[in-house]
């Protein structure tokens, strides 16, 4: 075949000029882009799953609601899987930052996944938006960390506070062996014994597939009045099912705690022996609100489940992310995304909530509930509620 010369040069021009451009917008600033994307880190698999499942359709259902372009960018959301190890999360941000460009990093199903990912928000300048890890410190470990969660300390301290005051003496304590759990039974301790009240036995159980049948015994032989527990998202059910199978229900021990382990997301599966369950949390599917109602039926229309507290975090930090963009006019500059985060104000599904301009944390209310039966379904049901509470679990300085 014959190829002129001047064809073949015209096209090794074209195809250099291609190469430069290509070039050009892999080496351009992520704020240069049309799109603004955000890398979504969480556990998508592994005992954590719940948890990104949740998070993941709630982020989906708020675009459905609320279209994918913001100050004139589209919204790209990349996910992954980081079954919520911290390596994992680490390579994943990693690979986000530099080869992606992504603008946010988001999601962070367990503490020590937002840890991992914290100094690269810092080198990246980038806001890592934290929509699930609980522990108070995470947000003092980068200045580029917002959080739409909750510290365990914001719930620990009124259950404890409640426990007093409602003659609970003598507490069993089981909560997971990590940083939220030593957090949560930390933050009860000092205000259950600060009150007159007395720990009679403490067992910390393996994050990873715990096997609860061994402690819960030793905490029925401590003859506790309650025992408060702790374990992440996605383990309630099965802490339940073997707290009915040891019989600690028939022996009066009933289970306080911060709300995780009555997560709406399971409650219902769990059987009558978590009625009477009373828990301090940031949400109830039952939260009796117009905007909660229109959520819960949203969601649920969507993805055939109930939403539980993770998925309102996640409703709530894409929220945050959208009216931040919308509040730079579309500006993807890390320092300026924070800046314009910090102290924004807003109605969640679980009421009104707004972001600490000092910590760059959640200031929420933290409602006492009942797990009771309505409808013939199980529900976590408010019934005293403190309002706009910090984190009281921050570093003095
Ligand atoms: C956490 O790892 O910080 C964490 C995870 C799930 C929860 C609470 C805290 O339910």
């Amino acid at each position: 075949m014959f190829v002129s010369k001047k064809l073949l040069s015209r096209t090794a021009a074209g195809m250099a000029a291609a190469g430069v451009l290509a070039l050009a917008a892999a080496l351009s600033p992520a704020s240069a882009q049309e799109s603004v994307k955000i890398g979504l880190i969480l556990p998508m698999t592994g005992g954590q799953a719940s948890t990104g499942k949740q998070i993941d359709n709630a982020i989906k259902l708020y675009m459905q609601q609320h279209g994918d372009t913001v100050a004139g960018k589209k919204i790209e959301v990349i996910l992954k899987d980081d079954a919520a190890l911290p390596d994992n999360t680490k390579r994943l941000a990693q690979e986000l930052i530099v080869n992606d460009k992504v603008n946010v990093i988001a999601g962070f199903g367990v503490t020590p996944a937002a840890l991992a990912a914290a100094p690269l928000a810092t080198q990246g300048k980038i806001p890592e938006v934290v929509m699930a890890a609980g522990t108070s410190i995470i947000t003092e470990r980068s200045p580029y960390i917002v959080r739409t969660s909750f510290t365990l300390a914001q719930s620990s301290t009124i259950i404890a506070d409640w426990a007093v005051k409602n003659g609970i003496k003598k507490v069993a304590t089981l909560t997971s062996d990590y940083a939220p759990g030593n957090d949560a039974l930390n933050f009860f301790k000092e205000h259950f014994t600060a009150g007159g009240g007395e720990i009679v036995e403490e067992v910390k159980v393996p994050l990873a597939n715990p096997d609860f049948a061994p402690f819960l015994q030793r905490m029925k032989d401590a003859k506790p009045d309650a025992m408060f527990v702790f374990v992440p998202a996605g383990q309630g059910g099965n802490f339940m099912k073997q707290y009915a199978e040891r019989g600690l229900d028939k022996s009066g021990i009933k289970v306080i705690g911060p709300g995780d382990v009555t997560d709406d997301d399971l409650l219902n599966n769990m059987g009558d022996a978590v009625l009477g369950t009373v828990t301090a949390h940031i949400y109830s599917a039952a939260h009796p609100s117009a905007m909660n109602k229109e959520f819960v039926a949203a969601y649920k229309k969507a993805f055939g489940s109930r939403p539980g507290f993770m998925a309102v975090s996640g409703y709530d930090g894409i929220n945050l992310i959208y009216e931040a963009l919308k509040k730079t006019g579309g500006k993807t500059e890390g320092d300026a995304l924070v800046e314009a985060m910090k102290g924004m104000k807003w109605e969640s599904p679980r009421g009104p909530i707004s972001i600490d301009p000092e910590t760059r944390d959640i200031v929420q209310n933290v409602y006492i509930r009942k797990v009771e039966k309505a409808d013939g379904e199980l529900y976590n049901v408010e019934f005293q509620t403190f309002e706009a509470v910090k984190d009281s679990g921050k570093t003095k300085k």
